[in-house]
């Protein structure tokens, strides 16, 4: 696959022209809304914010913890759009307590957070550190303390860096170890802790950290895709049994980044490109899972990579399908590509992200009711939807209505889709607090709340009292 920005930040590269020529933020037409019939959600709907531990925490080397693949990548110079890292991030290692305490105050119900494995395993073998173990613990009581129910992704892209060494994902072992590790989790914090998430957007991590090179761990090896995108998948299914097998009463699910991905022009050439993504982005997870199968597309990347028994481990049963959506993906045919897939720009005069892609609600409508309609229906979550201030170094935004339209107009998709039948159960804005966006480091600003990165100092935007208003009431403001 070319650079390919299928979901995130090359597609904006490309698009960028446009954006800085017409709009900013996420405001704009609204062609692409939803008109549910009902404004009001229900009761027990779930209301939370989603953060990862790379993103947040900082304290790099304290307690133990062992470095990731994305300690040792933000370091080489160019990974990082303005340079910085994510060694203090949002301080959230330390400061904890005082991001509860926003959630709390925001009246959510639910947090979802990342563990970090090499703070659990700090070179990925067998060694558990109980000092890292320990912070999630101190984590998970506060959360209860205030009555928010604690959700944690086992893996958030920060490998550890000693597992990398041994070929990373494209090493069988890998799955394997990822077991162990969810298992030395529930075994510290299983009683407490209820609602787990396995993976998140694996296909963003096989992608830009092993073909594009754009994350870490920075490889561009088409090779080595099938590999991944197999490991992945076991590691997921064996970490899930090892979950069940120690406890009965949990709740496990897993959270993948689905797009809609269109032709370019709806021009049918471009619908083959279009297919090709939609196998590698979307089915070449959600079939394993649902199904025991991958899509045929994927037959010569998997050439040799799946050994008995695998198809069965890779389709377990899931409590909830975490969905994260941003975008729908644009691509057109390119035959000088090995992949035949190339980026395009969404359509002429479609709204965009400070990423350049398409602000399509639609697109959101159309990924639930497509999960519904061909994977059994499922119990869903939402685990990210939000969007980013314009790029750039200044301050946050503090008066967001652009974030709040945004909001508003994908929660109209939830609420569509619920009426036409798909169960969604709780929804996760994307994010608590500005933070270390991977590559664009803190020039994206996703958060409901700001921070002041001299000080640490939090200051909630106008989004955060709007978050809070509804789900107080779970009406949706017109
Ligand atoms: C998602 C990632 C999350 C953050 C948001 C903006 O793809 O899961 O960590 O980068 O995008």
């Amino acid at each position: 696959m070319e650079r390919s920005g299928v979901s995130r930040r090359a597609l904006g590269a490309l698009a960028l022209g446009s954006a800085a020529m017409g709009l900013s933020g996420c405001e704009g037409g609204h062609e692409t809304d939803l008109k549910p019939r009902s404004r009001q959600f229900p009761k027990d709907f779930v209301w939370g914010v989603a953060t990862a531990a790379f993103q947040t925490e900082g304290s790099q080397a304290v307690d133990g913890r062992g470095p990731s693949v994305w300690d040792l990548f933000e370091k080489v110079p160019g990974h990082v759009k303005d340079k910085s890292d994510a060694t203090v991030a949002t301080d959230s290692y330390r400061r904890f307590q005082e991001d509860v305490d926003l959630i709390a105050g925001a009246g959510l119900s639910a947090y979802r957070f990342s563990i970090s494995w090499s703070r659990v395993m700090p070179t990925g073998g067998r060694t558990v550190n109980a000092a890292g173990l320990d912070h999630y613990s101190k984590l998970v009581d506060a959360l209860l303390a205030k009555g928010i129910s604690p959700y944690a992704t086992l893996f958030h892209w920060d490998l550890p860096q000693g597992l990398q060494d041994k070929g990373g994902w494209a090493n069988r072992d890998t799955a394997l170890r990822f077991a162990d590790y969810a298992h030395a989790v529930v075994d510290k914090l299983g009683d407490r802790l209820k609602n787990y998430i396995i993976l998140n957007e694996a296909a963003v991590h096989a992608v830009f950290g092993h073909v594009l090179g754009e994350h870490a761990p920075g490889l561009k090896d088409i090779n080595l895709l099938g590999k991944v995108v197999h490991h992945m998948n076991l590691g997921q299914g064996l970490a899930m049994r090892a979950l069940r097998a120690a406890q009965g009463d949990l709740q496990v699910g897993t959270t993948m980044a689905l797009q809609p991905c269109r032709p370019a022009g709806g021009l049918f050439w471009n619908r083959l490109a279009a297919d090709g993504l939609d196998a590698l982005w979307n089915k070449a997870w959600l079939d394993p899972l649902f199904k025991g199968t991958y899509p045929k597309d994927m037959d010569d990347l998997l050439k040799g990579v799946i050994q008995d028994g695998d198809l069965k481990t890779v389709r377990q049963p899931v409590d909830f399908l975490g969905v994260n959506y941003y975008a729908p993906a644009y691509v057109r045919l390119d035959l000088s590509s090995p992949s035949k897939i190339a980026p395009a720009n969404p359509p002429r005069g479609a709204e965009l992200d400070a990423f350049g892609r398409h602000i399509d609600p639609s697109g959101l409508f159309e990924t639930l009711d497509r999960v519904r309609r061909e994977y059994g229906a499922p119990r869903m979550m939402v685990t990210e939807n939000g969007c980013s201030d314009p790029f750039g170094s200044g301050p946050a935004i503090l008066d967001d209505q652009f974030r709040i339209t945004y909001l508003r107009r994908h929660l109209e998709a939830v609420l569509a889709a619920r009426e036409a039948g798909c169960d969604v159960r709780g929804y996760f804005e994307w994010t608590l607090i500005d933070n270390f966006e991977w590559d664009l480091g803190y020039t994206s600003k996703f958060g409901l709340v700001a921070m002041d990165r001299k000080t640490g100092v939090r200051t909630p935007k106008a989004s955060y009292s709007w978050f809070k208003a509804l789900a107080g009431n779970g009406l949706l403001p017109a």
